[in-house]
């Protein structure tokens, strides 16, 4: 096997999330939905195995980690208050010939349209980017409200109340995983502007003069956590904002950037938020939402550090990172090189014989049991299915082979090495355990 070749472009990652079952553009059969997209089982195992390890990567920070799982529909009070109904906009234009619409910071307005050669555009207005629908079934009844375009609100607007069922203490943090949706001008590049996506979202609740301690180490953290899942640290840093990008509730933000194949991009938002979003429902809603200090007997409002990152715009860096072309002795292989710990399928069983097939079933199955996600391949020639399974990114394949009964083991080939050891069925479990890990 020659060096890895690592030249994966869009295109290619495209065709093997269709070929492989990961993600199906959403309505297909009519055409298609534009930004909206439906993951097929191994990106439901993907993304499930994402969301775990990023929940498990929290607590490395602090135990004090409260889970919430808030509405997706918000009213129109709560978009006003955290400023979305006034700022949440994107600039676009027009192309007054061939309609085509774009965001104004992706052509330049002194040149002709990319799409149709003429020059003649719209002025520049602003786009709010919130789906807006209407609550009840009578229209003279219909309360506006709005689709969440990120899930922080809700952590924000239910503060008392994690404080007050809780024992927790400032300082903590409050973690979401949800949808979130944005009316995108222009969705592009598959998962990484969409416009239904989901985020995983951490907002770290701190005394004000601790909370650049807590941007630095949440910072660390996140590094750390994109690390521990395999991902190349080379293509992976951190940018700080100038101040002329910051969102209009931000005073400092780092922007985590993965070098994809269009260019270093925005992976997570890392923000320290102030006490802006606490003071702004404290003021609309009328309902104080400051905390007691014991130390200093008196009343703040706690500042905020928040982690966000879209599970989707993961899934995509995940698959450009784990992406190889090896060139072997009579082909090119294509593999996914994921870590064990995030690959959907950790092992691949493949019998050689139809006789053998009773047996490695009941093998498959008690490792399946014991909740370990596993495969059973049996169609086609071995080194079809190792193919198979390294474009999937299986880490292990087993095979039941002739010597079996003989010696209780099981051939075990290594995805990325190609290498094959033997191991007894008796230590297959732990040995599986300890791999994934
Ligand atoms: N609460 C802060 C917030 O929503 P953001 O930078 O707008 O900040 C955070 O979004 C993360 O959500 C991004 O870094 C990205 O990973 C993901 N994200 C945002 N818009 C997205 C979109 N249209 N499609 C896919 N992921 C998106």
């Amino acid at each position: 096997m020659s060096t890895p070749d690592t030249k994966v472009t869009l295109e290619k990652l495209v065709a093997l999330c269709k070929r492989r079952g990961f993600v199906y553009q959403s309505a297909e059969i009519y055409g298609g939905l534009n930004g909206v997209y439906d993951f097929g089982h191994l990106g439901s195992l993907l993304k499930q195995n994402l969301r775990s390890a990023w929940l498990r990567s929290l607590e490395t920070v602090t135990p004090e980690i409260i889970m919430l799982e808030g509405a997706l529909l918000g009213p129109q009070e709560v978009w006003e208050a955290s400023g979305h109904v006034a700022n949440f906009n994107d600039p676009m234009v027009d192309c007054l010939n061939c309609k085509k619409r774009y965001r104004t910071d992706e052509i330049d307005l002194e040149k002709a349209c990319p799409s149709c050669g003429k020059k003649s555009w719209t002025a520049i207005r602003q786009f709010n980017m919130m789906f807006k629908t209407n609550l009840g079934a009578a229209a003279e009844l219909a309360t506006t409200a709005y689709l969440r375009p990120e899930t922080a609100q809700a952590i924000f607007v239910n503060f008392k109340n994690v404080i007050s069922t809780t024992r927790v203490k400032i300082p903590f943090g409050i973690a979401q995983i949800g949808k979130a949706f944005r009316n995108e001008i222009t969705p592009k590049q598959f998962l990484f502007r969409m416009r239904e996506f989901e985020q995983m979202e951490v907002e770290f609740f701190c005394k004000g003069q601790d909370a650049l301690h807590w941007f630095k180490t949440w910072c660390d953290a996140r590094l750390a956590f994109y690390a521990s899942i395999g991902i190349n640290p080379d293509k992976v840093h951190l940018r700080a904002h100038e101040k002329d990008e910051l969102s209009h509730y931000s005073s400092d933000t780092s922007d985590v950037e993965y070098q994809f194949p269009f260019g270093w991009k925005e992976l997570e938002g890392i923000a320290y938020r102030g006490n802006f979003d606490l003071t702004q429902h404290t003021k609309h809603s009328g309902k104080d939402l400051a905390v007691f200090d014991e130390e200093t007997k008196s009343s703040y409002i706690p500042h905020v550090v928040e982690c966000s990152v879209g599970v989707d715009r993961l899934f995509l860096t995940t698959l450009f990172d784990a992406y190889h072309e090896d060139v072997m002795e009579d082909e090119t292989r294509i593999v996914l090189r994921f870590s064990p710990k995030i690959a959907p399928i950790k092992a691949a069983f493949m019998p050689l014989t139809k006789k053998q097939t009773e047996p490695m079933m009941k093998l498959y199955n008690a490792i399946r049991a014991n909740g370990i996600m596993v495969q059973f391949d049996e169609s086609g020639s071995i080194g079809k299915r190792y193919r198979r399974q390294d474009e999937i990114g299986t880490p292990l394949c087993l095979t039941y082979d002739f010597d079996t009964e003989q010696d209780n083991c099981v051939t075990v080939r290594n995805r990325d090495t190609t290498k094959q050891e033997r191991i007894n069925i008796d230590q297959l479990e732990n040995y599986l355990l300890q791999y994934i890990k």
